[in-house]
């Protein structure tokens, strides 16, 4: 079994004052970390303190998004994954479907995001996950399934891709553990490498449950990141912790 990952998206949440989570968390695993990993994801330009309080420790700093393109350019307001990891991030999101929604980001560009993640040595997350027409019409494991095949790149390094229903992020209810079961396993046939996490409404509560599911091999979590505690709840409710 792959070793279960557990990432942390702060979205654009946290301040300076709240990186002193991190130490927090850190405290509050103990010996779990070592069996688990552990990501925080604060917005970009906390990544470099971020990385400084985390060096060292259990927790590792990871970036929610990158530029796609690979070497310096004139993009204003962008970073390289290259500077996210000189920054000290070893992990990347893309293609979060609020990126998607909000940037009109779609598969070719999260295709070269993830790459451009590879490439610069970061582990990209690579999210997909269906609207709330797409679920109503049965058409979820389709609709996961081509998002797969156009945003995933074919590689041998160390890669996650995480099932984000988007009507489910930022609710109080994850699909049933069957309707969860049903697109890890279809997005397992496709990518037998992978690690798969499951994200939208994760917490303390139901954690257990989620991380019990066939093919679930972690989970991305948006706020029930920002509080050590609840955080910390969440990663020791995993099989792996003990
Ligand atoms: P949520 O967000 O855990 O707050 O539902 C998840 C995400 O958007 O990654």
């Amino acid at each position: 079994m792959a070793k279960p990952l557990i990432v942390g998206n702060w979205k654009m949440f946290g301040r300076c004052a709240d990186l002193a989570e991190i130490g927090a968390l850190a405290a509050g695993l103990g010996g779990a970390v070592q069996r688990i990993d552990a990501v925080i994801c604060p917005p970009s330009v906390y990544i470099a303190a971020a990385a400084a309080l985390a060096r060292g420790g259990p927790i590792a700093v990871g970036a929610q998004d990158c530029s796609i393109e690979h070497a310096n350019a004139a993009r204003t307001g962008e970073v390289s994954a290259a500077m996210l990891a000189e920054a000290g991030a070893r992990y990347c999101i893309v293609g979060h479907s609020e990126r998607r929604a909000n940037h009109g980001e779609e598969g070719a560009a999260v295709r070269a995001k993830a790459e451009a993640a590879l490439a610069a040595g970061l582990i990209p997350v690579v999210c997909v996950g269906e609207t709330r027409p797409e679920r109503e019409a049965g058409r979820a494991v389709d609709a996961v399934r081509a998002q797969v095949r156009e945003a995933v790149p074919e590689t041998d390094l160390p890669l996650a891709i995480a099932y984000e229903p988007v009507w489910a992020i930022g609710g109080d209810r994850p699909p049933a553990a069957a309707e969860i079961a049903a697109v890890h396993a279809a997005v397992r046939a496709l990518n037998g490498r992978a690690r798969i996490l499951y994200g939208g409404a994760v917490g303390p509560a139901n954690a257990a449950e989620i991380f019990a599911i066939a093919n679930v091999d972690g989970a991305l979590v948006g706020r029930a990141s920002l509080k050590a505690a609840d955080f910390a709840a969440i990663i020791l409710s995993h099989p792996a912790a003990g």
